[in-house]
């Protein structure tokens, strides 16, 4: 029976996962899996709480993704209290979440992808990391630290807290923008502009020509896509319609409630994590590489593939660049980054105009809200993902049914193809090195996934059996974490 290879931590992503590679006699790859554990408790354990608490607990999801759940939950609650916050409230709320994505993507590019780049795929992973990139460039390294920074510092003064947020709630945003704060963030916000503008010219002439021939070869599948737009096709990522795509670039629009009529969910017998997929093309559902079914993908590359255009001028400008040299859909994975840095500008720049709008400065920020039975789905898009909300409720208010997609959740079939493809394409023969199974880490890397989303247990156990078995299905191995 075949050798068995195992990448275990996968390092440089968010939370934990394994990647198990099954190699046939002559050495080549047979099968691969990449294992994530979840067990989605808060779908559970927030049944029977008042609606309008549950803002708060989900940012207890993630401590890397807290705005997201915090805002997908808030509009979720707007849906099931039937009211819409006013601008106030709806511009604060976009801006965290603008905020939030340009640390998010900042660390990303740097600090979890960039050693792939700068230090190469194949250096030593005693240099391949976060302190190599501090020591090879200083002061990028310290630019970095500081953006990320002052991303925290502006969403405490904005909502008192940086990670796990109150201030998002049924029908606005509970804290008015003072003037002063404002012109406190005004230049903090305009120097990550800078900084994200610098980020794109650095990478456009230091890391993309560098790789174009990887970005070709690597991670290579053929998928649909989803992404949110506004209602003339605009990208946005904290509000407007789900906009599905196809392989040939043919799209459906829906409102984030109908998700369910376009998108089925699966499980499969050797991970938590579900398995999304498009159920309205009717095709069923196959992660075959060459031939998948039902197989759409979510986060940065997504976005940049559904949306027709920017609304900030750099971003769209870069946006007409990237769709004129890769085309619609663009589908090569480590595109993924090229279109991270485009988003990074974009939310940059939408920030500062934000700052900019008198009208955030209002004191209407919420409204009232009654409990009544209904049932609400809030969506953002995660810096990761689409993030879906979905929850019911009785007449008292109280959750008596919930249902979370979380944005890494739409990638796991993507990932897992990705992976079994630059397997197969790179182990040959039983031999593989480090940097080998580097380039196998480099294809999850790209889908910038964040299992921490969706790795938590009760008691700090995770409660998965893994069972190895061989080609004819006999159990050759099996523990427990
Ligand atoms: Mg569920
Ligand atoms: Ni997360």
């Amino acid at each position: 029976m075949g050798k068995q290879i195992v990448i275990q931590p996968v390092s440089r992503i968010e939370g934990h996962a394994r990647v198990t590679i099954q190699l046939d006699d002559n050495g080549n790859v047979a099968d691969s899996r990449v294992n994530v554990v979840e067990l989605r408790g808060f779908e559970k354990f927030c049944i029977g709480r008042p609606v309008e608490e549950i803002p708060r607990i989900v940012t207890s999801i993630c401590g890397v993704c807290p705005w997201s759940h915090h805002l997908a939950s808030a509009k979720a609650n707007d849906a099931v209290f039937g009211v819409q916050p006013p601008p106030a409230g709806k511009k604060l709320r976009d801006l965290c979440n603008s905020i939030a994505y340009t640390e998010e993507h900042i660390l990303h590019f740097f600090f979890l992808s960039g050693p792939d780049f700068v230090m190469g795929p194949d250096a030593d992973y005693s240099v391949r990391n976060v302190i190599g990139i501090a020591q090879a460039n200083p002061e990028i390294g310290k630019k970095v630290v500081r953006n990320r920074h002052l991303g925290a510092e502006m969403l405490e003064i904005i909502s008192g807290k940086s990670i796990h947020p109150v201030t998002a709630v049924p029908g606005g945003f509970s804290k008015p923008l003072t003037p002063k704060e404002r012109d406190k963030l005004l230049p903090m916000a305009e120097e990550v502009l800078e900084f994200a503008k610098f980020s794109m010219a650095f990478a456009k002439e230091n890391i993309f020509p560098k790789y174009l021939d990887t970005v070709k070869t690597l991670g290579v599948i053929n998928t649909g896509f989803m992404g949110t737009v506004t209602d003339d096709g605009t990208f946005n990522v904290y509000d407007g319609k789900l906009r599905l795509m196809k392989p040939d670039g043919a799209y459906v629009d829906f409102t984030y409630d109908k998700y369910t009529d376009f998108i089925g969910e699966r499980i499969e017998n050797w991970s938590y994590l579900k398995f999304p997929y498009a159920k309205a093309w009717g095709e069923g559902f196959s992660m075959d590489h060459i031939n998948p079914k039902g197989i759409y993908r979510t986060n940065s590359l997504a976005r940049i593939n559904v949306a027709d255009k920017i609304a900030t001028p750099l971003a769209q400008k870069e946006f007409e660049e990237f769709r004129s040299k890769f085309g619609r859909p663009a589908q090569l994975t480590l595109l993924y980054h090229w279109a991270r840095l485009i988003e990074l500008l974009y939310n940059a720049e939408h920030a500062v105009e934000l700052l900019h709008d008198p009208e955030i400065l209002s004191r209407e920020t919420r409204i009232p809200v009654t409990p009544r039975a209904a049932r609400g789905v809030g969506c953002v898009e995660a810096p990761r993902g689409t993030l879906i909300h979905d929850y019911e409720t009785d007449d008292k208010g109280l959750v008596t049914n919930m249902n979370l997609i979380v944005g890494t959740t739409h990638n796991n079939a993507p990932i897992n193809m990705s992976v079994n493809q630059t397997a197969k394409l790179l182990i040959k023969d039983g031999k593989y090195d480090q940097g080998i199974l580097n380039r196998v880490e480099m294809a999850i890397r790209a889908y910038d996934p964040c299992l921490s989303c969706a790795t938590h247990d009760l008691n700090g156990r995770l409660a998965v059996r893994i069972d190895i078995l061989d080609s004819l299905g006999h159990l050759i191995n099996s523990f427990k974490n």
